[in-house]
Protein backbone atom coordinates (compact mmCIF):
# COMPACT_ATOMS: atom_id res chain seq x y z
CA UNK A 1 0.00 0.00 0.00
CA UNK A 2 1.53 3.25 0.39
CA UNK A 3 3.03 4.22 -2.59
CA UNK A 4 -0.65 4.68 -4.11
CA UNK A 5 -1.55 7.86 -5.31
CA UNK A 6 -5.03 7.06 -3.63
CA UNK A 7 -2.90 7.71 -0.11
CA UNK A 8 -1.37 10.82 -0.86
CA UNK A 9 -2.23 14.02 0.55
CA UNK A 10 -3.16 17.00 -1.24
CA UNK A 11 -2.07 20.48 0.45
CA UNK A 12 -5.38 21.12 1.24
CA UNK A 13 -6.32 17.79 2.86
CA UNK A 14 -2.57 18.47 4.73
CA UNK A 15 -3.80 21.56 5.89
CA UNK A 16 -6.61 19.77 7.88
CA UNK A 17 -3.66 18.24 9.60
CA UNK A 18 -1.97 21.66 10.23
CA UNK A 19 -5.22 22.80 11.63
CA UNK A 20 -5.07 20.69 14.62
CA UNK A 21 -2.12 22.68 15.39
CA UNK A 22 -4.12 25.74 16.01
CA UNK A 23 -1.58 28.40 14.05
CA UNK A 24 -2.62 31.77 12.94
CA UNK A 25 -3.75 32.74 9.44
CA UNK A 26 -0.75 34.02 8.70
CA UNK A 27 1.15 30.98 9.63
CA UNK A 28 -1.46 28.82 7.94
CA UNK A 29 -0.50 30.44 4.56
CA UNK A 30 3.25 30.21 4.86
CA UNK A 31 3.07 26.54 5.83
CA UNK A 32 0.23 26.21 2.18
CA UNK A 33 3.07 27.65 0.04
CA UNK A 34 5.54 25.55 1.51
CA UNK A 35 3.17 22.24 0.90
CA UNK A 36 2.50 23.98 -2.30
CA UNK A 37 5.59 23.97 -3.76
CA UNK A 38 7.05 20.87 -2.14
CA UNK A 39 8.19 18.56 -4.60
CA UNK A 40 7.47 15.35 -2.58
CA UNK A 41 3.40 14.57 -1.92
CA UNK A 42 2.82 13.08 1.98
CA UNK A 43 1.79 10.02 2.02
CA UNK A 44 -0.76 8.65 4.34
CA UNK A 45 0.93 5.05 3.62
CA UNK A 46 3.18 6.93 6.43
CA UNK A 47 0.97 6.82 9.23
CA UNK A 48 0.95 3.15 10.15
CA UNK A 49 3.50 1.34 12.14
CA UNK A 50 4.42 -1.41 10.58
CA UNK A 51 6.28 -2.17 7.17
CA UNK A 52 7.32 1.63 7.94
CA UNK A 53 10.72 1.78 7.77
CA UNK A 54 10.63 5.26 9.43
CA UNK A 55 8.14 4.15 12.08
CA UNK A 56 7.61 6.80 15.05
CA UNK A 57 6.17 4.29 17.09
CA UNK A 58 9.45 2.37 16.97
CA UNK A 59 11.46 5.63 17.67
CA UNK A 60 9.63 6.64 20.45
CA UNK A 61 9.80 3.01 21.82
CA UNK A 62 13.39 2.87 21.62
CA UNK A 63 13.74 6.77 23.04
CA UNK A 64 11.58 5.09 25.91
CA UNK A 65 13.86 2.15 26.83
CA UNK A 66 16.79 4.62 26.70
CA UNK A 67 14.93 7.31 29.37
CA UNK A 68 13.77 5.14 31.65
CA UNK A 69 16.01 2.14 30.92
CA UNK A 70 13.22 -0.51 30.44
CA UNK A 71 14.14 -3.48 28.72
CA UNK A 72 11.05 -3.37 26.31
CA UNK A 73 8.77 -0.66 25.68
CA UNK A 74 5.27 -0.30 23.99
CA UNK A 75 3.29 2.80 22.69
CA UNK A 76 -0.78 1.94 22.92
CA UNK A 77 -3.17 4.59 22.65
CA UNK A 78 -3.80 5.41 26.14
CA UNK A 79 -2.97 5.22 29.93
CA UNK A 80 -6.33 2.81 30.31
CA UNK A 81 -5.32 0.67 27.73
CA UNK A 82 -2.02 0.43 28.88
CA UNK A 83 -3.47 -0.51 32.17
CA UNK A 84 -5.81 -3.26 30.53
CA UNK A 85 -3.38 -4.78 28.35
CA UNK A 86 -0.70 -5.14 31.04
CA UNK A 87 -3.46 -7.15 33.26
CA UNK A 88 -4.07 -9.34 30.55
CA UNK A 89 -0.42 -9.89 29.99
CA UNK A 90 0.08 -10.10 33.47
CA UNK A 91 -2.25 -13.69 33.48
CA UNK A 92 -4.94 -11.37 35.34
CA UNK A 93 -8.82 -12.83 34.85
CA UNK A 94 -12.04 -14.10 35.59
CA UNK A 95 -12.09 -14.75 39.53
CA UNK A 96 -8.90 -12.56 40.57
CA UNK A 97 -8.38 -9.84 42.74
CA UNK A 98 -6.53 -6.54 42.12
CA UNK A 99 -5.76 -4.41 44.91
CA UNK A 100 -6.26 -0.77 44.20
CA UNK A 101 -6.17 2.32 46.24
CA UNK A 102 -9.22 4.01 47.01
CA UNK A 103 -7.90 7.61 45.29
CA UNK A 104 -6.84 7.22 41.83
CA UNK A 105 -8.64 8.05 38.27
CA UNK A 106 -11.73 6.10 37.85
CA UNK A 107 -9.93 4.61 34.74
CA UNK A 108 -7.02 2.57 36.87
CA UNK A 109 -10.10 0.48 38.54
CA UNK A 110 -12.26 0.14 35.20
CA UNK A 111 -9.59 -1.23 33.79
CA UNK A 112 -9.23 -3.96 36.48
CA UNK A 113 -13.11 -4.46 35.69
CA UNK A 114 -12.85 -4.67 31.94
CA UNK A 115 -9.74 -7.35 32.09
CA UNK A 116 -12.79 -9.17 33.79
CA UNK A 117 -10.59 -9.28 37.47
CA UNK A 118 -12.34 -8.01 40.71
CA UNK A 119 -11.21 -4.32 42.41
CA UNK A 120 -10.56 -4.78 46.09
CA UNK A 121 -10.76 -1.07 47.21
CA UNK A 122 -7.78 -0.53 49.33
CA UNK A 123 -6.90 2.87 52.06
CA UNK A 124 -4.22 5.27 51.33
CA UNK A 125 -1.95 7.25 53.93
CA UNK A 126 -1.08 10.83 54.05
CA UNK A 127 1.25 10.63 51.49
CA UNK A 128 -2.00 10.49 49.42
CA UNK A 129 -0.48 6.73 47.80
CA UNK A 130 -1.75 2.77 48.58
CA UNK A 131 -0.79 2.08 52.42
CA UNK A 132 1.52 -0.80 52.46
CA UNK A 133 0.20 -1.91 55.94
CA UNK A 134 -3.58 -1.49 54.47
CA UNK A 135 -2.11 -3.87 51.52
CA UNK A 136 -1.19 -6.50 53.79
CA UNK A 137 -5.16 -6.61 55.24
CA UNK A 138 -6.61 -6.65 51.73
CA UNK A 139 -4.49 -9.98 50.72
CA UNK A 140 -6.61 -13.16 49.99
CA UNK A 141 -6.26 -16.30 48.19
CA UNK A 142 -7.47 -14.58 44.93
CA UNK A 143 -5.25 -11.76 44.77
CA UNK A 144 -3.11 -11.87 41.62
CA UNK A 145 -1.74 -8.30 41.67
CA UNK A 146 -1.43 -4.79 43.20
CA UNK A 147 -1.69 -1.86 41.02
CA UNK A 148 0.32 0.87 42.96
CA UNK A 149 -1.06 4.50 41.49
CA UNK A 150 1.72 7.48 41.94
CA UNK A 151 -1.13 10.09 41.97
CA UNK A 152 -0.66 13.47 41.52
CA UNK A 153 3.23 12.85 40.87
CA UNK A 154 4.06 11.23 44.44
CA UNK A 155 5.90 8.16 44.46
CA UNK A 156 4.18 5.02 46.06
CA UNK A 157 6.12 3.24 48.48
CA UNK A 158 7.59 0.62 45.81
CA UNK A 159 10.42 -1.04 47.92
CA UNK A 160 7.65 -1.97 50.84
CA UNK A 161 4.95 -2.84 48.18
CA UNK A 162 7.52 -4.79 45.77
CA UNK A 163 8.53 -6.80 49.26
CA UNK A 164 4.94 -7.51 50.07
CA UNK A 165 4.18 -8.88 46.35
CA UNK A 166 7.01 -10.64 46.36
CA UNK A 167 5.97 -12.52 49.55
CA UNK A 168 2.85 -13.02 48.57
CA UNK A 169 4.03 -14.34 44.33
CA UNK A 170 1.89 -10.67 43.28
CA UNK A 171 2.70 -9.14 40.28
CA UNK A 172 2.88 -5.10 40.74
CA UNK A 173 1.12 -3.54 37.98
CA UNK A 174 2.55 0.60 38.28
CA UNK A 175 -0.21 3.25 37.61
CA UNK A 176 2.31 5.80 36.51
CA UNK A 177 -0.28 7.66 34.15
CA UNK A 178 -0.20 10.95 36.73
CA UNK A 179 4.00 10.92 37.34
CA UNK A 180 5.94 9.86 34.47
CA UNK A 181 9.51 10.73 35.37
CA UNK A 182 8.84 11.20 38.83
CA UNK A 183 11.51 8.74 40.98
CA UNK A 184 11.72 6.81 44.31
CA UNK A 185 15.06 6.44 45.67
CA UNK A 186 16.63 7.27 42.23
CA UNK A 187 14.45 4.69 40.19
CA UNK A 188 12.16 5.79 37.13
CA UNK A 189 8.50 5.13 38.19
CA UNK A 190 6.73 2.65 36.23
CA UNK A 191 10.61 0.55 36.57
CA UNK A 192 9.94 -0.75 40.00
CA UNK A 193 7.13 -3.22 39.15
CA UNK A 194 6.65 -5.80 37.08
CA UNK A 195 5.21 -3.35 34.57
CA UNK A 196 4.63 0.08 34.32
CA UNK A 197 1.81 2.09 32.60
CA UNK A 198 2.09 6.20 31.29
CA UNK A 199 -0.79 8.21 30.35
CA UNK A 200 -0.20 10.72 27.49
CA UNK A 201 -3.38 12.16 27.43
CA UNK A 202 -3.33 16.14 27.45
CA UNK A 203 -3.88 16.66 30.78
CA UNK A 204 -0.16 14.69 31.78
CA UNK A 205 3.43 15.69 32.80
CA UNK A 206 3.77 15.09 28.52
CA UNK A 207 0.96 14.54 26.37
CA UNK A 208 0.35 13.53 22.49
CA UNK A 209 -2.89 14.59 22.82
CA UNK A 210 -4.26 10.92 23.58
CA UNK A 211 -1.22 7.96 24.01
CA UNK A 212 -0.10 5.77 26.76
CA UNK A 213 3.34 3.47 26.88
CA UNK A 214 3.84 -0.02 28.81
CA UNK A 215 7.18 -0.11 30.25
CA UNK A 216 8.72 -3.51 31.75
CA UNK A 217 11.56 -5.90 31.50
CA UNK A 218 9.58 -8.82 31.23
CA UNK A 219 10.00 -10.11 27.95
CA UNK A 220 7.02 -12.85 28.36
CA UNK A 221 4.77 -9.94 29.25
CA UNK A 222 5.95 -7.78 27.07
CA UNK A 223 5.40 -10.27 23.89
CA UNK A 224 1.46 -10.68 25.77
CA UNK A 225 0.71 -6.82 26.29
CA UNK A 226 2.03 -6.68 22.39
CA UNK A 227 -0.60 -10.24 21.46
CA UNK A 228 -3.46 -8.24 23.49
CA UNK A 229 -2.26 -4.46 21.71
CA UNK A 230 -2.61 -5.56 18.24
CA UNK A 231 -5.40 -8.33 17.46
CA UNK A 232 -3.98 -9.00 14.13
CA UNK A 233 -0.54 -9.42 15.85
CA UNK A 234 1.22 -7.61 12.64
CA UNK A 235 3.89 -6.88 14.94
CA UNK A 236 5.62 -10.44 14.71
CA UNK A 237 8.46 -11.80 13.15
CA UNK A 238 6.49 -13.99 10.33
CA UNK A 239 3.20 -12.31 11.07
CA UNK A 240 1.46 -15.70 9.90
CA UNK A 241 3.39 -17.93 11.83
CA UNK A 242 1.66 -20.60 14.52
CA UNK A 243 2.34 -19.31 18.25
CA UNK A 244 6.27 -19.40 18.78
CA UNK A 245 4.89 -20.72 22.47
CA UNK A 246 1.46 -21.47 24.57
CA UNK A 247 0.29 -18.17 25.44
CA UNK A 248 1.43 -15.90 22.72
CA UNK A 249 -1.73 -15.38 20.78
CA UNK A 250 -5.45 -14.95 22.25
CA UNK A 251 -8.34 -12.53 20.94
CA UNK A 252 -7.45 -9.10 21.99
CA UNK A 253 -7.81 -5.87 20.58
CA UNK A 254 -6.29 -2.64 18.38
CA UNK A 255 -4.57 -0.43 20.94
CA UNK A 256 -1.71 0.89 18.58
CA UNK A 257 -0.69 4.44 19.08
CA UNK A 258 -1.01 6.14 15.66
CA UNK A 259 2.30 7.32 14.19
CA UNK A 260 1.08 10.90 14.45
CA UNK A 261 0.76 10.64 18.20
CA UNK A 262 3.98 9.14 18.37
CA UNK A 263 5.78 11.43 16.44
CA UNK A 264 4.58 14.12 19.03
CA UNK A 265 5.65 11.76 21.79
CA UNK A 266 9.22 12.16 20.56
CA UNK A 267 8.83 15.46 20.58
CA UNK A 268 7.52 15.65 24.45
CA UNK A 269 9.80 12.89 25.76
CA UNK A 270 12.62 15.31 24.80
CA UNK A 271 11.04 17.94 26.79
CA UNK A 272 10.53 15.67 30.27
CA UNK A 273 13.13 16.27 32.55
CA UNK A 274 12.71 20.42 31.46
CA UNK A 275 9.06 19.66 32.69
CA UNK A 276 9.72 17.89 35.92
CA UNK A 277 12.20 20.24 36.66
CA UNK A 278 10.91 23.07 36.43
CA UNK A 279 7.75 22.31 38.42
CA UNK A 280 9.97 20.83 41.05
CA UNK A 281 11.81 24.05 41.40
CA UNK A 282 8.34 25.57 41.93
CA UNK A 283 7.36 23.11 44.46
CA UNK A 284 9.80 23.65 46.46
CA UNK A 285 10.06 27.55 46.01
CA UNK A 286 5.80 27.64 46.98
CA UNK A 287 6.87 25.24 50.24
CA UNK A 288 9.60 27.82 51.21
CA UNK A 289 7.73 30.86 50.99
CA UNK A 290 4.11 29.90 51.98
CA UNK A 291 3.83 30.23 55.84
CA UNK A 292 1.25 27.38 56.99
CA UNK A 293 -1.23 28.12 60.04
CA UNK A 294 -0.87 25.51 62.91
CA UNK A 295 -4.07 24.05 61.65
CA UNK A 296 -2.46 23.14 58.36
CA UNK A 297 0.53 21.07 57.66
CA UNK A 298 2.52 19.76 54.30
CA UNK A 299 1.70 16.46 52.84
CA UNK A 300 5.09 14.76 52.59
CA UNK A 301 5.77 12.68 49.13
CA UNK A 302 7.11 9.12 50.51
CA UNK A 303 9.95 10.38 48.38
CA UNK A 304 10.36 14.36 48.03
CA UNK A 305 13.45 14.74 45.66
CA UNK A 306 12.14 12.28 42.86
CA UNK A 307 8.28 14.50 43.10
CA UNK A 308 6.76 15.41 39.45
CA UNK A 309 6.34 18.89 41.31
CA UNK A 310 2.85 19.92 39.62
CA UNK A 311 1.15 19.60 42.83
CA UNK A 312 1.35 20.41 46.34
CA UNK A 313 -0.78 19.47 48.72
CA UNK A 314 -1.97 20.85 52.50
CA UNK A 315 -3.57 18.27 55.24
CA UNK A 316 -5.77 20.47 57.34
CA UNK A 317 -7.06 19.51 60.57
CA UNK A 318 -10.20 19.52 59.63
CA UNK A 319 -12.93 19.70 55.87
CA UNK A 320 -14.20 23.12 57.04
CA UNK A 321 -10.62 24.57 57.31
CA UNK A 322 -9.78 23.06 53.82
CA UNK A 323 -13.33 24.04 52.39
CA UNK A 324 -12.85 27.48 53.64
CA UNK A 325 -9.52 27.45 52.43
CA UNK A 326 -10.58 26.12 48.76
CA UNK A 327 -13.57 28.53 48.40
CA UNK A 328 -11.15 31.58 49.14
CA UNK A 329 -10.16 31.08 45.38
CA UNK A 330 -6.66 32.06 45.65
CA UNK A 331 -5.05 28.74 44.10
CA UNK A 332 -5.92 25.74 46.24
CA UNK A 333 -7.97 22.99 44.92
CA UNK A 334 -9.33 20.15 46.19
CA UNK A 335 -12.29 18.20 47.03
CA UNK A 336 -13.87 19.54 50.54
CA UNK A 337 -15.98 22.53 48.34
CA UNK A 338 -16.85 20.26 45.71
CA UNK A 339 -18.03 17.85 48.13
CA UNK A 340 -19.70 19.81 50.06
CA UNK A 341 -21.49 21.37 46.78
CA UNK A 342 -22.34 17.97 46.13
CA UNK A 343 -20.31 17.59 42.94
CA UNK A 344 -18.92 14.06 42.36
CA UNK A 345 -14.96 13.77 41.35
CA UNK A 346 -14.13 10.67 40.14
CA UNK A 347 -10.51 10.27 41.67
CA UNK A 348 -12.48 8.87 45.10
CA UNK A 349 -13.91 5.84 45.55
CA UNK A 350 -17.25 6.74 47.55
CA UNK A 351 -18.17 7.84 43.99
CA UNK A 352 -17.72 4.85 42.02
CA UNK A 353 -21.01 3.94 41.47
CA UNK A 354 -19.82 1.50 38.77
CA UNK A 355 -18.23 -0.49 41.90
CA UNK A 356 -20.46 0.52 44.58
CA UNK A 357 -23.59 -0.96 42.25
CA UNK A 358 -22.01 -3.47 40.52
CA UNK A 359 -22.72 -1.62 37.02
CA UNK A 360 -21.74 -3.61 34.02
CA UNK A 361 -22.27 -3.64 30.23
CA UNK A 362 -24.13 -6.92 30.36
CA UNK A 363 -27.12 -7.75 32.51
CA UNK A 364 -25.29 -11.16 33.26
CA UNK A 365 -22.81 -8.66 35.80
CA UNK A 366 -19.50 -10.71 34.99
CA UNK A 367 -17.18 -9.79 36.37
CA UNK A 368 -18.95 -9.81 40.08
CA UNK A 369 -21.24 -12.37 38.90
CA UNK A 370 -18.64 -15.26 37.86
CA UNK A 371 -18.55 -18.82 38.68
CA UNK A 372 -14.91 -18.07 39.29
CA UNK A 373 -15.80 -15.88 42.75
CA UNK A 374 -16.32 -17.21 45.81
CA UNK A 375 -16.97 -13.24 47.82
CA UNK A 376 -16.93 -10.44 46.30
CA UNK A 377 -15.14 -7.90 49.05
CA UNK A 378 -17.76 -5.35 50.68
CA UNK A 379 -18.00 -2.45 48.38
CA UNK A 380 -19.60 0.44 50.01
CA UNK A 381 -19.63 4.39 50.61
CA UNK A 382 -17.69 3.75 53.74
CA UNK A 383 -15.40 1.34 52.86
CA UNK A 384 -12.31 3.02 53.13
CA UNK A 385 -12.33 5.98 55.95
CA UNK A 386 -8.97 6.92 56.36
CA UNK A 387 -8.94 7.79 53.03
CA UNK A 388 -11.99 9.29 53.06
CA UNK A 389 -10.85 11.97 56.00
CA UNK A 390 -7.82 12.62 54.13
CA UNK A 391 -9.36 13.23 50.58
CA UNK A 392 -11.09 15.94 52.47
CA UNK A 393 -8.97 17.86 54.41
CA UNK A 394 -6.72 17.94 51.60
CA UNK A 395 -6.26 21.38 49.68
CA UNK A 396 -3.77 21.41 46.49
CA UNK A 397 -1.80 23.57 44.76
CA UNK A 398 -1.31 23.26 41.43
CA UNK A 399 2.08 24.13 39.96
CA UNK A 400 2.89 24.24 35.85
CA UNK A 401 6.89 24.53 34.18
CA UNK A 402 5.73 27.99 32.81
CA UNK A 403 5.10 29.23 36.39
CA UNK A 404 8.42 31.75 36.80
CA UNK A 405 9.85 32.65 40.32
CA UNK A 406 8.08 35.76 40.60
CA UNK A 407 4.98 33.89 39.88
CA UNK A 408 5.33 31.46 42.54
CA UNK A 409 6.01 34.49 45.20
CA UNK A 410 2.94 36.25 44.21
CA UNK A 411 0.88 33.14 44.73
CA UNK A 412 2.66 32.18 48.16
CA UNK A 413 2.08 35.28 49.26
CA UNK A 414 -1.58 35.48 48.35
CA UNK A 415 -1.89 31.79 49.86
CA UNK A 416 -0.10 33.13 52.88
CA UNK A 417 -2.34 36.15 53.44
CA UNK A 418 -5.43 33.75 53.00
CA UNK A 419 -4.44 31.23 55.62
CA UNK A 420 -3.65 33.93 57.82
CA UNK A 421 -7.01 35.24 57.49
CA UNK A 422 -8.68 31.95 57.79
C1 LIG B 1 -4.24 7.63 37.72
C2 LIG B 1 -4.72 7.47 36.32
N1 LIG B 1 -4.78 6.26 35.76
C3 LIG B 1 -5.19 6.06 34.50
C4 LIG B 1 -5.59 7.13 33.71
C5 LIG B 1 -6.09 6.88 32.32
O1 LIG B 1 -5.30 7.48 31.34
P1 LIG B 1 -5.93 7.84 29.91
O2 LIG B 1 -6.77 9.06 30.06
O3 LIG B 1 -4.72 8.10 29.05
O4 LIG B 1 -6.69 6.65 29.46
C6 LIG B 1 -5.55 8.43 34.23
C7 LIG B 1 -5.97 9.59 33.43
O5 LIG B 1 -6.40 10.60 33.92
C8 LIG B 1 -5.11 8.60 35.58
O6 LIG B 1 -5.06 9.82 36.13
Amino acid sequence: MGNTEYYKYSTDELMEIIDVFNVDADAQSKIKGILDSAEQTPDAGNFFRYYNPKSKCEKFESDIREKTGSKFALTVNSGTSALIASLVAAGVGPGDEVIVPGYTFFASVSSIVVARAIPVICEINESLTIDPDAIEKCITKKTKAIMPVHMVGHACEMDKICEIAKKHGLKVIEDTAQAFGGKYKGKYLGTWGDVGCVSLDAYKVIGTGEGGIIITDDEWLYTRAQSYHDAAACWRPDRYATERREGELFCGENYRMPELCAAAGIAQLRKLDWVNERTRAGYKQLKEEIKLPDFAKWVIPNDEEGVCGYTLGVLFDSQKQAESAILADVGFGGLAANATKGARDWHVFWNWEHILDQKTVTTEGCPFSCQHVDKLPEYSVDMCPKTKDIMLRLGVINITPGDTPEIISEMAAKITASLSSL
